[in-house]
């Protein structure tokens, strides 16, 4: 038998592969909620222009609660046969109300039907993942005033580097996912446009009221253009790229910890939560939860190539090509609210090993940089001859097997005689740090500036 929703110039029904390959019900299902409530808001502006009796929306919308109640108590069988969310719930209004379930898709089509449906959910999850980011980047900022002036190694190429604070390496990523949550804040605003009443692709001759339908269903206002209404997929874009981005910031946060936590380096432990054992070696205890995150960050990335990849040749306005929009963008948003989840609790649970951080930032001549820095200060040499003779310190006492510190100042003048006993207060990993002033420096003073300045800017977002 044909279709009974669009089977009138079909003489027969499609090939079971035909079934197979249309049908979106199975992901699309997600959509209930918003299709309905799409619907319902549609109905009544139809009513009140005029354009279907107030009895009848009545009918419609009673129906429709009904429908929304029984696929909540998992009452409803949905079929393939029907293929897509809205066929299904449209079929299943006619069982319910008979004949006035027809007059419901009056001056619109599935085309901005399921652009406002998908539009809805995004939005929704968008700011879903804003929240998620607050609570992170809320987690991070407790673990930086704890440790604003805890000292660490700073790497460059993962080599040390110069030391820096631990509170400093948290509001590093306090920075990136705040990049992300006003990524996600402007994307949740170019999305706020209600695509409802572009019809199939030209609009319509009914009398409808788009400004109503938008308003009703918490748009800023209607789109501006019918045909870019129902092929424009920027906002399932938007939302897969902002995803991508913070997934890989996740990623990179989720590395930082499988290296820290190993026993080589001992810089933090995880909680008994977040990681696993072995089931062979006893003296394990595996990162599982952050190496997960870190893959987890490919099928995120994937989906964002995929959904790119699918848009990227189709003409104006709707192909079928766009089904292919949804199982991306669900799965990318499951993903990453787990993802993000699991993070917030590994920085939120983790151990700091202060000591070992320490006595890593002391190592490896972490403060080459500094001694170099006040040959130019105190000697007044010009920097490339600073870092010179700062170079023939480090051999020296790599010679010795000592750190700089523990040169005497008779090792320091057999390199040049200028050098005094005020060198050594450079040399230590704390004056270090606390001499990095600089607006944005790793300076406990200024990480904890740095910390007040959050700490306001999110009260207020
Ligand atoms: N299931 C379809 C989708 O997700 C709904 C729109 C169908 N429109 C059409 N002209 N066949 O894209």
């Amino acid at each position: 038998t044909s279709n009974q929703m669009w089977g009138g110039r079909f003489a027969s029904g499609p090939a079971a592969i035909m079934e197979a390959i249309n049908a979106s019900i199975g992901f699309d299902r997600k959509l209930y909620r918003q299709d309905i409530r799409g619907s319902i808001a549609h109905s009544r502006m139809l009513a009140e222009k005029g354009i279907i009796t107030a009895d009848d929306q009545k009918k419609i919308e009673d129906g429709l609660n009904a429908i929304l109640k029984d696929i909540e108590a998992g009452k409803i069988e949905f079929s393939a046969k029907l293929e897509d969310i809205h066929m299904n719930v449209e079929a299943r209004l006619a069982e319910l109300i008979g004949p006035a379930a027809g007059r419901l898709h009056t001056a619109r089509s599935r085309n901005d039907q399921v652009a406002v449906d998908f539009r809805l959910w995004v939005k929704d999850e968008t700011l879903r993942v804003a929240e998620a980011l607050k609570e992170l980047i809320a987690a991070f900022l407790e673990r930086a005033e704890e440790h604003a002036a805890t000292v660490m190694p700073g790497f460059t190429h993962l080599q040390t580097a110069q030391p820096v604070t631990f509170g400093h390496h948290c509001m590093a990523y306090v920075e990136m996912f705040a990049r992300d949550l006003s990524r996600a804040k402007d994307a949740a605003e170019r999305m706020n446009e209600s695509p409802l009443g572009a019809a199939a692709l030209a609009g319509t001759g009914f009398p409808i009221d788009r400004h109503m339908t938008a308003k009703a269903l918490g748009f800023r206002e209607p789109t501006r253009n019918s045909l870019d209404s129902v092929s424009d997929r920027d906002f399932a874009l938007e939302f897969l790229s902002l995803a991508a981005i913070c997934a890989t910031h996740l990623s990179r946060l989720a590395e930082e910890i499988v290296i820290w936590s190993t026993p080589q380096f001992g810089f933090v432990r995880l909680s008994d939560s977040y990681s696993t054992g072995s089931s062979i070696m006893p003296q394990k205890k595996n990162p599982d939860a952050a190496e997960l995150v870190r893959a987890k960050t490919g099928r995120v990335n994937g989906h964002l190539v995929g959904l790119l990849t699918v848009m990227k040749g189709l003409p104006l306005a709707y192909s079928k090509d766009m089904q292919e929009d949804k199982e991306a963008v669900f799965d990318a948003a499951e993903t990453l609210d787990l993802m993000l989840a699991a993070m917030t609790g590994m920085v939120r649970d983790m151990t700091i090993n202060t000591a070992a951080m320490k006595k890593a930032a002391g190592s490896g001549y972490a403060t080459a940089t500094d001694l170099a820095d006040w040959l130019v200060r105190t000697l007044g040499l010009p920097f490339r001859e600073a870092h010179h003779v700062t170079g023939r310190a480090v051999a020296l006492a790599e010679q010795k097997k000592l750190p700089l510190d523990r040169l005497t100042i008779e090792d320091f003048h057999s390199i040049h005689d200028g050098i005094t006993d005020g060198v050594f207060s450079v040399l230590t990993v704390q004056n270090s740090v606390k001499s990095r002033t600089s607006f944005g420096g790793t300076a406990p003073s200024e990480v904890r500036k740095q910390i007040r300045y959050w700490r306001k800017r999110m009260t207020k977002s």
